[in-house]
């Protein structure tokens, strides 16, 4: 039985943690209207290879970088390297084939602060005709395979820390004590792709998948203020106040 997950929405999640809590780095893969990174008051970067853009994506943020372009093409610029860029926070949800987000994963912990928090969106689906890899039977809500990276983390990862946020309408899977150096999902890249690739949630087992975890309450973490990101955050009074400097 797929089992829902039903606290608030995401965006007012997102809306209140960017409110509270500063970064050195934000980066969002996939991105299209922006309403999930223009509440953002950290230095920001944003991938996308289709922007629509009608509001205000600037707002209090010191540093905006838009990049129109794919997630890979945009890791093999070495623009994070070449910037010295130490990531705090990373919101990945860009292409929902889970080989894409595996590799959205190791490019994004590579180029993070240890103490920081990656978090990917749509990895507990909530039936089974929106996890299908086929892009032309899409039909409304959409999470493809992307609940792969759950198991896939745990077998091959597990110094890594996993929750999975009840956020609505998909879970939010924050993924935390990451290591840049750690190069065993890069190694085996070929091979946990072969094993996954022609699994459904079905074959994998219902079930199964939702054994892998337990849902955590997101208004909890936001009542408690944010413990998860705080090891990564930047002293709230940095925050930059944009002024008028003429009319
Ligand atoms: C679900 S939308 C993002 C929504 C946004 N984060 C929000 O919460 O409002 C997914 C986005 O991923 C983008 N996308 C698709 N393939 C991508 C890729 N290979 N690299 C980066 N982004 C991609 C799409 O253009 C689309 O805008």
């Amino acid at each position: 039985m797929y089992v829902r997950a039903t606290g608030m929405k995401y965006y007012s999640f997102l809306r209140e943690l960017h409110a509270s809590t500063l970064f050195d780095w934000y980066m969002e893969i996939g991105c299209r209207t922006g309403t999930s990174f223009a509440p953002v008051r950290s230095k920001t970067i944003a991938v996308d290879p289709f922007f629509r853009v009608d509001l205000n994506i600037i707002g209090q943020k010191p540093a905006l970088h838009v990049f129109q372009s794919t997630s890979d093409d945009f890791f093999e610029s070495g623009f994070l390297q070449r910037n010295g860029i130490r990531l705090g926070l990373s919101f990945l949800d860009g292409m929902h084939l889970f080989e894409y987000l595996l590799r959205d994963f190791i490019g994004t912990e590579a180029a993070s602060d240890p103490k920081g928090v990656i978090m990917m969106h749509d990895c507990a689906p909530g039936n089974f005709v929106m996890t299908t890899r086929d892009l032309s039977a899409i039909k409304g809500a959409w999470t493809g395979d992307v609940w792969k990276l759950v198991p896939i983390l745990q077998k091959w990862r597990p110094d890594l820390t996993l929750t999975m946020l009840d956020l609505r309408p998909t879970g939010m899977l924050c993924v935390s004590n990451l290591s840049p150096g750690n190069t065993v999902l890069q190694d085996h890249y070929s091979e946990i792709v072969a094993e996954y690739l022609d699994q459904t949630i079905e074959s994998f087992g219902v079930e199964r998948f939702f054994d892998l975890f337990e849902f955590a309450p997101a208004a909890q973490m936001l009542e408690e203020g944010f413990p998860l990101f705080q090891p990564v955050a930047l002293d709230p009074a940095s925050a930059l106040k944009p002024t008028l400097h003429s009319t």
